[in-house]
């Protein structure tokens, strides 16, 4: 039976035998023995397998080589050497899989756009192992915490008529044929012939029908991928990326800040609990200030703060001689420079901004007495921006009728939206958190691309 790597490292069952399967690492030695660097995903960490030249030849070993996939047999020991507490002394060494010097991760130290290149074989490398077994961990984390709460797992179709966030930033989807379309003389195209009878699209969020869910279960969350057509190249974009959205009836706005904190302070606090070999592996050699920046986040409280007075300290802080490259006005959507002023600079901490102008939000949201903001709780973080973007819904069915108007959304496509303001209609709220920029937060990659196995962005969908 095979013996997993992290299983093999912890246990204290010197001279028994094992039997040990994974990826070779490294391997190194002098003419008499020969150390083999074993890794098999299951930790950060390897397991040293020795082998002794007088008991199996050097040439046996000959595929032994980085990359390598190999099974071995060998005694269970207390290891002499420095770094490891255990090690297999090899009595049987198979290769399962050789890997010649063509094999593309040969060399410690890739960069990361190397990596990006052959990002099918870069969960091979520490760096990505860690961070995937982090993506895991959360994943799990998050199931976790909505389930201890009583929240239900509710799934939200992929598929869609509706532009949620209203955006037009819509993938279309179709099984009409493009190519003859382009071809013909009918500059209008007939959706009636298309498979679902009428243009549809994948979706940029669930809410819409979560909130469905949320007016009937109480409470649910969905966490599946999303997907957006912007074309925005930044580090913090992805086309496809993965979304959890709580929804829950009879919630207020101090109650979703509340929901919003105690969650991302639980999946922080998660990671350390339970993924400390990856996160010293990533604090050392992606960023030095991790895990400290991590437990900061757990211990802080997060600052509330309205709109306006987050505005107000901007335009303070430019009078004082702060250069932002764009301009500062209420009622401008911020920019991500000005959100990481906020958090970084001013308050140095998580910042949940609220009651924002209703002009820069989405038409769900409940509006103020004022007439002018809305209810939204947007999340920023250092070195991310914005991390989560949430908000009480407006429940009023002739206050919503009137902002889809106002904004000429189709109505057509709104009438079973519109019922749940129409029947039994009741206060609540939900938000959006975007996993990759908490998996950014959790791991210290600099990237987005980097967070997720296979990227999708602007002009790149390989694999
Ligand atoms: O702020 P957004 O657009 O909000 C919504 O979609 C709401 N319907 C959520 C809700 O209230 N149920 O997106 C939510 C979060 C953002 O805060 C961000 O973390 C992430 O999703 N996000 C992206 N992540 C990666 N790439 C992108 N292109 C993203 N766009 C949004
Ligand atoms: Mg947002």
């Amino acid at each position: 039976m095979r013996t997993k790597v992290i299983d093999a490292l912890k246990s204290t069952e010197f001279g028994k035998e094992i039997t040990v399967k994974g990826w070779v690492r490294t391997r190194r030695g002098n003419k008499n023995v020969g150390f083999i660097a074993l890794n098999d995903g299951s930790t950060i960490k390897n397991l040293q397998i020795v082998v002794d030249y007088e008991k199996m030849a050097e040439e046996s070993l000959k595929d032994v080589t980085t990359g390598a996939c190999i099974c071995a047999v060998g005694t269970l020991t207390q290891s002499q050497g420095a770094g490891q507490s255990v090690e297999v002394l090899a009595k049987s060494i198979e290769v399962y899989g050789t890997a010649d010097d063509t094999y593309p991760l040969q060399k410690k130290g890739c960069t990361m756009e190397y990596l990006r290149g052959i990002a099918h074989l870069r969960p091979r490398t520490n760096t990505f192992s860690a961070v995937l077994r982090l993506r895991h961990n959360m994943a799990y984390a998050i199931h976790t915490f909505f389930h201890n709460k009583g929240y239900y797992y509710f799934h939200t179709p992929l598929i869609t008529a509706s532009d949620c966030e209203g955006a037009g930033q819509m993938f279309q989807v179709t099984t009409l044929d493009l190519n003859r379309i382009a071809k013909g003389s009918n500059p209008e195209v007939d959706y009636s012939r298309d498979f679902f009878g009428k243009p549809t699209s994948l979706t940029v969020s669930g809410q819409l029908e979560g909130e469905l869910g949320a007016t009937a279960l109480g409470a649910i969350y969905t966490f599946g991928p999303t997907f957006r057509a912007e074309n925005s190249n930044t580090p913090r974009h992805l086309a496809e990326f993965w979304m959890i959205e709580p929804e829950i009836a009879f919630m207020d706005k101090d109650e979703l800040m509340d929901l919003e904190e105690e969650f991302v302070k639980f999946c922080v606090k998660w990671a350390l609990d339970n993924c400390m070999d990856d996160l010293e592996f990533l604090n050392q050699m992606i960023d030095k200030g991790l895990i400290e920046r991590l437990k900061a986040v757990t211990e802080t409280e997060f600052m509330r703060l309205p709109y306006t007075e987050g505005v107000k300290i901007l335009e303070d802080a430019i009078k004082n001689g702060k250069k932002f490259e764009f301009p500062v006005f209420w009622g401008c959507d911020l920019a991500s420079e000005h959100e990481r002023y906020l958090v970084e600079e001013h308050f140095k901490r998580p910042v949940i901004m609220t009651d924002y102008p209703q002009e820069i939000k989405a038409f769900y949201m409940k509006q103020n007495s004022d007439g002018k903001t809305v209810q939204g709780t947007d999340v920023l973080f250092p070195e991310i921006g914005e991390i989560i973007g949430g908000s009480v819904r407006e429940e009023s069915y002739d206050k919503r009728m009137k902002r889809i108007e106002e904004l000429h959304i189709p109505m057509k496509d709104m009438t079973w939206y519109l019922d749940t303001r129409k029947y039994g209609s009741c206060p609540h709220a939900g938000f959006g958190l975007g996993f990759e920029r908490l998996m950014l937060f959790v791991t210290g990659m600099q990237n987005i691309r980097d967070v997720i196995p296979f990227p999708r962005t602007p002009k790149n969908a390989e694999y």
